[in-house]
């Protein structure tokens, strides 16, 4: 009996514990990543992104890539969350994942959306992928080390509570600053118009490398079993908050542009 009362236990721990692994800006951060793009869509293609998206709006929208990972029919979307390639290596020049991955994943979305003759039902699933790996493509832990797996084998607490530096970045700094993704998009920083252009400039390889560069300052931002509290939230959330509005940003640029 107490074996299986051991058994039991185990098993309900270590379901807990995958799930609170699960590698992704958590909702709130995706959704304000969609919320600030549709404020930045031009008439035409905030009407095409409409009919596309049955009118959801691009923060419901944004979850959808999240939301089919336990489908096994959206198996193929698995690697497509994050890159990893090694900080002294080009990304070309680099052994790229078998599955694919963000770069990858983002280039065939937009091929996909931009292409007329695909059927709606794909082009419609691959913006929706689009609209959530533009957020991943933000958080620096999404173009970290393979090694520890973007930061997820980096144990910390946060508040006291288990955790995880990768998970400190995709939520628990977001969780923890209790503002809806209305909120906290309403809450950035306000751009002027030359600003928002310099964001929005680059390619999508200038964004990786960008994300890259942050991603090295967490890494030395913590070691393995530091205790994060308010001292952490107090220096990063900045970080955080800006990452989530040049998403916001980007996206709509890129939706401007494909939807033409
Ligand atoms: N698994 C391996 N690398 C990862 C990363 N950079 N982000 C999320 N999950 C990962
Ligand atoms: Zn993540
Ligand atoms: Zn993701």
């Amino acid at each position: 009996m107490k074996k299986i009362i051991l058994l039991v236990a185990v098993a309900i721990f270590s379901v807990n514990a995958s799930y609170s692994n699960k590698p992704f800006w958590g909702k709130t951060g995706h959704r304000t990543v969609g919320e600030i793009a549709s404020k930045y869509l031009d008439e035409d293609t905030a009407k095409a992104i409409a009919d596309l998206l049955d009118g959801e709006s691009l923060a419901s929208a944004s979850t959808y890539g999240d939301d089919i990972k336990s489908d096994k029919n959206y198996n193929k979307f698995y690697q497509w969350h994050y890159v990893n390639f090694p900080f002294d290596t080009k990304y070309s020049d680099s052994e790229k994942a078998k599955k694919g991955d963000l770069i990858m994943g983002i280039e065939t979305c937009i091929r996909i959306i931009k292409d007329k003759k695909n059927t709606r039902e794909n082009r419609v699933l691959y913006l929706k992928m689009l609209i959530h790996f533009i957020g991943d493509l933000h958080q620096p832990l999404h173009v970290g080390r393979g090694e520890d797996k973007g930061g997820n084998d980096i144990k910390v607490t946060w508040f006291y509570k288990k955790s995880n530096i990768h998970r400190v970045w995709d939520s628990d700094m977001i969780d923890r600053y209790k503002m809806s993704y209305t909120e906290l998009a309403n809450n950035v920083k306000r751009l002027s118009d030359s600003e928002a252009k310099a964001i929005q400039s680059g390619s999508l390889m200038d964004w990786v490398i960008e994300s890259q560069n942050l991603s090295k300052k967490v890494y030395a931002s913590v070691k393995m079993g530091d205790k994060l509290s308010y001292k952490y939230a107090y220096k990063h959330f900045g970080t955080v908050k800006e990452q989530l509005q040049k998403g916001g940003l980007r996206l709509a640029k890129i939706l401007n542009e494909i939807m033409k």
